[in-house]
């Protein structure tokens, strides 16, 4: 990590500031999830894990977070005022489900209501039912590793759409299960704590399995009423390049990368095979038929690019590093804009039937000095994408406001509001006024 940066360029690739104009029908969003922002998440494997002392920076917990569990009218204003016409958000398993098969009528008339006021707003509703966390009674069973995890979500799944699906068209199941893999069981930041690469099969086969298993229940719920809905996934992409040029290790071991983190998952939900080999290590060659052509779009999280060196006294063999010469964020991500269109691209020649979604894009920018140019930059590759053809349906930033971001605590502040944390005040970022102009004009200016 490299630490703060105060420059005002942004990005490998500069272009001049432009007016071209989005398509009309483009999707203007804010992400968030659940347990980052509405607080007193009590019956969540997070809530116990921020405890275990040493796992969160600063020995920070979620707590109160932004208190959005009773700020709904508020930050049903905020969106309004920022001019969006979606927007992506999580419901808390762990809150609708405290209790295996106990469902809590209070969490989804909260959530109900959550969508009445974006409707009333004029704000279409794109839920997430898993956002990084579980309930602490699936946790305690072996969380995605647990054999009866995919009838479990699928049971979930259900109730959560009996209660919101009239009104909800935009479904993501779980978010970024690449990145839970790699946090949770491989890097041990997440719960369940672990770092051990041979421990990732068992979630890597439950997450997909539970996907596909609410994907045609909800499918199946639709067409019952004879209604359409859309289902995808958010993945967390990235770019991922040999460290040194001259080394043939440290291509061979990008390539390993990317396979492993970018593609198995995307790749087992189109053919119901899930496949990650590590050789000496792990062979993962598992039938999921029921997982095949499981996804309506394609949902993409991007923020950075990684360069990979191969280092054999290194635990896995792999080290992540950041380019020397680049321009990151307050968390040292390096800030390259062309890695969302380089992804998009290969998304679409990879999926050429599915449509792309940019789920989550965003910084963490305490000043607000890069902001702007973080959000312009990328988007700016989204309309190359778009002029070559490449299906960009919408662009959802991360995110609507400050909020608890996992093992870093409080401290990175990726939010177009900034919260004050003792008032629980909300204040718009200058970046998110200009943020509000382009979601009304569509012209990147
Ligand atoms: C993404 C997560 C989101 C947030 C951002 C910064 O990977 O989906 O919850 O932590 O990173």
């Amino acid at each position: 990590m490299i630490g703060l940066a105060h420059s005002s360029t942004v990005g490998a690739t500069e272009h001049a500031p432009d007016s071209r104009s989005f398509p009309q029908d483009f999707k203007w969003c804010v992400a968030t999830a659940a347990h980052q922002i509405e607080g007193g998440n009590t019956q969540s494997d997070w809530w116990n894990f921020e405890k275990v002392p040493g796992v969160i920076r600063d020995g920070q917990s979620s707590g109160a977070a932004c208190d959005h569990w009773n700020r709904l009218e508020q930050d049903s204003e905020l969106l309004s005022a920022l001019g969006v016409n979606q927007y992506r958000f999580s419901v808390e398993w762990a809150k609708i489900e405290p209790r295996p098969g106990e469902f809590d009528e209070e969490a989804l008339t909260h959530y109900r209501h959550e969508i009445e006021l974006l409707k009333a707003r004029g704000i279409r509703p794109f839920v997430t039912l898993q956002h990084f966390t579980l309930p602490q009674w699936v946790a305690d069973r072996g969380g995605f590793a647990w054999e009866g995890v995919p009838t479990a979500f699928e049971h979930y799944s259900r109730k959560v759409y009996e209660a919101l699906g009239s009104e909800v068209q935009d479904w993501t199941t779980l978010n970024e299960p690449q990145a839970l893999i790699a946090a949770g069981y491989i890097e041990g930041v997440f719960p369940p704590g672990l770092k051990d690469i041979k421990e990732i099969v068992a979630p890597a086969i439950g997450m997909i399995r539970s996907h596909a298993r609410a994907y045609h229940a909800l499918h199946e719920m639709a067409a019952a009423q004879d209604r359409k809905i859309r289902i995808g996934m958010a993945h967390h992409l990235r770019i991922f390049e040999p460290a040194r040029r001259w080394n043939p290790f440290d291509h061979w071991a990008a390539r390993f990368v990317q396979r492993f983190a970018n593609w198995a998952i995307l790749d087992a939900l189109k053919t119901g095979r899930l496949q990650i080999h590590i050789p000496f290590v792990l062979n993962i060659d598992e039938m999921i038929p029921e997982a095949a052509e499981t996804q309506d779009f394609i949902g993409l999280n991007y923020y950075s690019r990684d360069l990979i060196a191969f280092n054999p006294w290194k635990a896995g063999m792999i080290e992540r590093l950041t380019r020397k010469d680049a321009t990151v964020s307050d968390l040292g991500w390096e800030i390259y804009p062309e890695g969302i269109y380089r992804l998009a691209k290969k998304l679409h020649q990879r999926f050429p039937e599915l449509s792309i979604y940019v789920t989550e894009n965003g910084i963490a920018d305490r000043e607000d000095r890069q902001r702007e140019l973080f959000i312009r930059a990328h988007l700016q590759e989204i309309l190359r994408a778009l002029e070559e053809g490449i299906p960009i349906e919408g662009y959802c930033y991360w995110s609507l406001m400050d909020n608890y971001e996992w093992a870093e605590g409080f401290g990175p502040r990726f939010g177009l509001y900034e919260v004050n944390y003792s008032t629980q005040e909300r204040t718009l970022r200058p970046s998110g006024r200009w943020f509000s102009q382009l979601t009304r004009t569509g012209l990147l200016r």
